[in-house]
């Protein structure tokens, strides 16, 4: 495959709306008539344009590897990758192949596929703690049926989640406990509290609170910037254990990502439901709810107990996204696909943060994480995260041939891709020394800045700080 350089095609000479030398003309064309057509100007808030420097939000047209191409002709070295759904790059031969080949023979019948029965059979090797697995396509679908499961289980009504990580489903039991409550009753609120990560006590306290009430405890064993304290996960198991609340872990972005097993393969503590999607499909729609036999048989034809309606659509089952996760699998059989993830990311930690530390921002650009899923950090001249300097970083990176709003890599990122990156963050902390020696980003910033995903106005009315991850 010949690698595209990271190179501007735009040769109209025009230079694009805010005044930026690479063309953005036609993505912010195409963006303005998305807003009028979309709401929101993209399907996802985090794919939205005001996660990205005004003006500068390129409209894509095809992906090659960890390369991405724009309406302008911009290629960009991406990172974040499809929301961290892509691992191998994009347009994966084998994976593309697959599914090629499943839609060729159908992809909907009025009976299961073999593909159904094969990945079944595939993910149960992959994550030895579970028994049985249902598909579905979206990762809410699965965390949601998981919430589900537990509470008809339990008999109780409460669920909890890790209040201190990000996201864990777009229905209205987790995004009511977000700033974006409107349209979801107050009674549906009331049923979901929180607990903190890496807290023992918190879940502890809870528990006392609310005797006989919590149905599930719902986190990621590890995000981006926090791995698990000693015994912080065993701590679970064994008050779940002794409570009989149902431990669901997250697995949306540590699956296929931390280990093709999951993190519960990395930390041996085994949940008694977890839920996948994400790196299942190298960026198909494809996602899985896996766990006990007893807690996943109430959806099934084996139970005297009241059935739970689990995970029954019309898509959940079709072929090429299950072909996809069939060939994904096969891939990280065939080498070691989270071996390259970290290799490569730790080459870009160590590039960037000697670039950082060269331009003296050692302690204002930061990079954090586990290497297959980095994220960075800015701060100000007072040492402050902010969201004016974060957007003037990725304003600066864009402009020299990179897109991200985290550094989370794939095993598509090639050394040349990590130099290129490094090469263009030398040219962006450049910029971003000079606003730090002028104590602001005013003069240097060519629009407003980014603003959270998840906020209660369209129009931030205060600017929050930035989350760490991208
Ligand atoms: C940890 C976690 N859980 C669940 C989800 C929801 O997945 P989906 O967007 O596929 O519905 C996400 C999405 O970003 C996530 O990051």
């Amino acid at each position: 495959m010949t690698e595209p350089a990271v190179r501007s095609d735009t040769t109209d000479g025009v230079p694009a709306p805010g005044g930026t030398t690479r063309g953005f003309r036609r993505s912010a064309a195409a963006q303005r008539r998305l807003h009028e057509l979309v709401p929101g100007g993209a399907h996802t808030y985090a794919r939205g344009s005001d996660q990205y420097p005004e003006n500068m939000a390129p409209v894509l047209v095809r992906g090659e590897g960890a390369r991405v191409l724009d309406l302008d002709g911009n290629w960009f070295v991406e990172y974040g990758m499809g929301l961290r759904a892509v691992t191998l790059g994009h347009g994966y031969a084998p994976v593309v192949d697959a599914v090629a080949r499943a839609a060729r023979d159908g992809v909907n019948f009025s009976r299961p596929s073999v593909w159904e029965l094969r990945a079944a059979e595939r993910f149960l090797e992959q994550v030895p703690g579970a028994d049985m697995v249902k598909f579905a396509k979206n990762g809410s679908d699965v965390t949601t049926a998981a919430v589900k499961l537990a509470r008809s289980a339990t008999g109780r009504d409460l669920v909890a989640v890790c209040s201190t990580q990000p996201f864990f489903s777009t229905d209205d039991w987790f995004i009511g406990t977000t700033q974006m409550t409107a349209g979801i009753p107050a009674a549906q609120r009331d049923l979901t509290v929180g607990f903190r990560y890496n807290d023992l006590d918190s879940v502890r306290t809870l528990l006392d609170q609310q005797p006989g009430r919590i149905a599930a405890l719902v986190l990621e064993q590890a995000t981006a910037t926090a791995e698990p304290a000693p015994g912080f996960l065993e701590g679970l198991r064994e008050l779940a254990d002794a409570d009989g609340f149902v431990l669901i872990f997250d697995e949306m972005i540590t699956g296929m990502r931390w280990a093709a097993g999951g993190a519960q393969s990395v930390y041996g503590v085994t949940p008694d439901l977890s839920t996948w999607g994400k790196a299942l499909g190298n960026g198909f729609s494809v996602s899985a709810l896996a766990g006990r036999r007893d807690l996943m048989d109430q959806g099934g034809l084996n139970t005297d107990a009241s059935r739970v309606f689990l995970l029954s659509t019309t898509h959940g089952a079709e072929t090429t996204g299950l072909a996809a996760y069939l060939a994904v699998s096969d891939a990280y059989a065939e080498r070691d696909v989270v071996g390259v993830m970290e290799a490569q990311g730790d080459k870009l930690r160590a590039g960037l943060e000697a670039a950082a530390a060269e331009a003296g921002l050692a302690e204002h650009v930061t990079i954090m994480g586990r290497s297959s899923c980095l994220v960075f950090g800015t701060r100000d001249h007072e040492g402050n995260p902010s969201q004016a300097f974060r957007t003037l970083f990725i304003q600066e990176m864009l402009e020299r041939g990179v897109l991200g709003q985290s550094l989370v890599i794939s095993a598509a990122h090639t050394d040349a891709d990590v130099e290129a990156t490094v090469d263009a963050a030398r040219g962006a902390l450049a910029v971003y020394r000079r606003a730090i020696d002028a104590g602001t980003t005013d003069g240097l910033l060519r629009g407003r800045p980014v603003a959270p995903a998840m906020r209660e106005h369209a129009a931030p009315r205060r600017l929050p700080d930035p989350p760490e991850e991208g």
